[in-house]
This record gives structure tokens, C-alpha cells and sequence, in this order.
């Protein structure tokens, strides 16, 4: 299957939200989307613990590791863990504006130094026979160049990065904070559009504000494929028909009681069992009966109950009485 194919419907990485157990939930309603993980810091795998927890991390393929940093030996050494634990990708994220990544010079501010980024490239390159792509924005601040863009684009391309996941507005840390800048400055999808016309053999991933299949649809027509973060997660059965709008495949679930029953609630139970609380993935949930009925039944009954102590899946059986109207 060529390569693309399996860009072209992608769920976001999102810090404190699209986890393990999301991705997993996200892998029951779609056998296709493409997961990444939240955002991991190469020193947290080769110098803190988080190697450990790798191995569970890689369960919904097709999935990539996230990493973050500026350490080309350190990067290098991720990448070879990540792909001993059975990712298949490794992204590397030089478009998060945060203030913690200016301290530590990870994330937007790389896309300033896009010789350094290009060795970060380079060393997971070489680091492992996975392939590595880049998520950035159009620039790291309002003022930041076409010449410059395509400069940085272009030593990523020749360090090895055959595809960019581009958040299709540029940043601007001085007037906004880190969540303000996921909906400032404006959009520019065209100009991602232009990317894919200049580079037609590199893969463009556009995100950015996507909320609909249709418009996801839309936007196929003029890049590789799409990525949704937040309308995703805000809405997480918009994921049962994505193998047979994106794939031409069949739909693996049907429902959201089959969702639950079949796959979610087996899910659980197993983690329960080992003692993890039910918020744990209740929290994924919220968003399932998202635009029907009774959504707002269903959250606020999860919301109220399921974070209590001992809470069991009694809880979930009862919000799926609500939900479904019984
Ligand atoms: C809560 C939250 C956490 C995020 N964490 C990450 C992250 O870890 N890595 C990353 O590259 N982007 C992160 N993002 C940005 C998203 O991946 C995405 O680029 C952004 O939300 C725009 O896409 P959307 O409009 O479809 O949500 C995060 C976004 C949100 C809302």
C-alpha cells in the first residue's frame, strides 16, 4: 500500500488528552486513522523512565511516537527505542508554543534554527529504519518569511523528513499564550496547498481547525492527507465511518452501544481488574453521544459519578441507559 495512504486520516497528538487508552478507543472505531502519541521528551526515554511505559504506547497501530527536544544523540536514541517497542513513526514536534519549549529550546522555537532541526532530523534518521516526519506550523511568529519557511522545509527534506504535518497558521507567542495560539493567528490553508504543489514527492498532512469529514474530504483533494485534534476528541464517533470515507473499507462498529459493549467496556473491565480508577477512561468517553439527544445526560451523569472513589462500570451501564434513551 503506498505510503500516503495511511497519512490520510490522522488523529492529532494532544498533551493530557489523546493517551494510551484514547488510542486505543480511537483504534476500535477505526482500524485506519493514524494515531500519534502526546508529545514525549527525548530525555524523558533516554534519561528518565518513560522507556518503561513505551512498550504499552505502541498498541494501536498504525501509531508514531511524538518526541520533542534538541539533543540530536538523545533524539537519535528515542527513535531506536520507539521503534524496538513497535512504533511506526517518529514525529518530531517543532510546532508546540509553549514557554517551557523557549526555555528548553524544544518545539516552535526550532523552526529558528532549521539547521539545528535538520540534524534533530538527521539523528532519528539514523537512529532507526523508521520513518520520520515533522509537525510544524507556517512559522514560529507573524513576521516569519515565505524564504524562510521554505529554508527550513528544505534542510528537513535533505536531513530525511519526507513529510510535514503542517498546522496551517503561523504562531505568535508574543500576543497570544499557548492555547490562544491554536486559534491565532488565522488559518492560511492555501498556502499548505502551495507546499504540496511545490513539493509534490514530499507528503503534507494539513491541520488546523478541521471539523467535519466533509470538510476533511475537501481538503484531500489538494494534500496528502488530514490531521483532527480537537474535533476528534470533542467528538469521538466521528471516527466510525472514517475507514469507509478516507479507506474505502468496511466500518468496524456500527453503534455506539456496540462500541461500548463490544469494545470500550472489555476494555475497561481488563484495567479495572488491576486496580485503575474508571475516570481513566471515562474521560475519553464524554464526547461519544456528542450531537445526539441525550449528550448532555450522558456527560454530566459520567461527570458526576464516575470520578468517585470505587466508581465501577455500573456507572457506565447506567449513562448508556441515559444515553440511549432507555
Ligand atoms: C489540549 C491540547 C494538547 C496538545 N498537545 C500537543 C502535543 O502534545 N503535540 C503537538 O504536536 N500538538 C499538540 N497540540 C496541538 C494539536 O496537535 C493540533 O495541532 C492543534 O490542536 C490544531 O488542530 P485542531 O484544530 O484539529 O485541534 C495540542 C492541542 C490541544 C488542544
Amino acid at each position: 500500500m503506498p505510503k500516503y495512504i495511511l497519512h490520510r486520516f490522522c488523529a492529532a497528538p494532544m498533551l493530557g488528552a489523546t493517551d494510551r487508552h484514547f488510542r486505543s478507543f480511537v483504534r476500535f472505531l477505526s482500524q485506519k486513522t493514524f494515531v500519534y502519541s502526546e508529545l514525549v521528551h527525548c530525555h524523558a526515554i533516554t534519561k528518565g523512565n518513560y522507556r518503561i511505559e513505551l512498550a504499552e504506547n505502541a498498541a494501536a497501530h498504525p501509531a508514531a511516537l511524538q518526541l520533542a527536544g534538541c539533543d540530536p544523540q538523545s533524539l537519535g536514541e528515542a527513535s531506536y527505542a520507539a521503534y524496538q517497542n513497535g512504533f511506526d513513526e517518529i514525529n518530531l514536534n517543532i510546532g508546540c508554543p509553549s514557554p517551557k519549549g523557549v526555555v528548553s529550546n524544544f518545539g516552535l522555537c526550532l523552526m529558528d534554527d532549521p539547521e539545528l532541526t535538520a540534524e534533530c532530523v538527521r539523528a532519528c534518521v539514523q537512529g532507526s529504519p523508521l520513518p520520520v516526519t515533522v509537525k510544524c506550523r507556517l512559522g514560529s511568529n507573524p513576521e516569519y518569511s515565505k524564504d524562510k519557511l521554505l529554508k527550513f522545509l528544505e534542510l528537513n527534506m535533505a536531513a530525511g523528513c519526507r513529510c510535514f504535518i503542517v498546522h496551517a497558521r503561523k504562531a505568535d507567542m508574543q500576543s497570544f499564550d499557548t492555547a490562544q495560539n491554536r486559534t491565532k493567528p488565522p488559518l492560511d490553508y492555501e498556502a499548505v496547498y502551495r507546499l504540496k504543489q511545490r513539493y509534490p514527492e514530499t507528503e503534507w498532512i494539513l491541520n488546523g481547525d478541521i471539523k467535519t469529514a466533509k470538510q476533511a474530504q475537501e481538503h484531500l483533494q489538494y494534500v496528502d492527507g488530514v490531521m483532527l485534534g480537537r474535533a476528534l476528541y470533542h467528538n469521538i464517533f466521528l471516527l466510525a465511518s472514517v475507514d469507509s470515507r478516507f479507506f474505502d473499507l468496511p466500518d468496524l462498529i456500527h453503534s455506539r452501544r456496540e462500541f461500548l459493549i463490544q469494545k470500550a467496556i472489555p476494555y475497561i473491565q481488563a484495567r479495572l481488574d488491576k486496580g485503575k480508577p474508571l475516570s481513566h477512561f471515562v474521560r475519553h468517553l464524554l464526547s461519544l453521544y456528542q450531537y445526539q439527544p441525550h449528550a448532555n445526560a450522558w456527560r454530566r451523569f459520567l461527570a458526576e459519578n464516575a470520578y468517585k472513589p470505587g466508581a465501577s462500570l455500573d456507572v457506565l451501564y447506567k449513562a448508556l441507559e441515559i444515553a440511549e434513551g432507555v
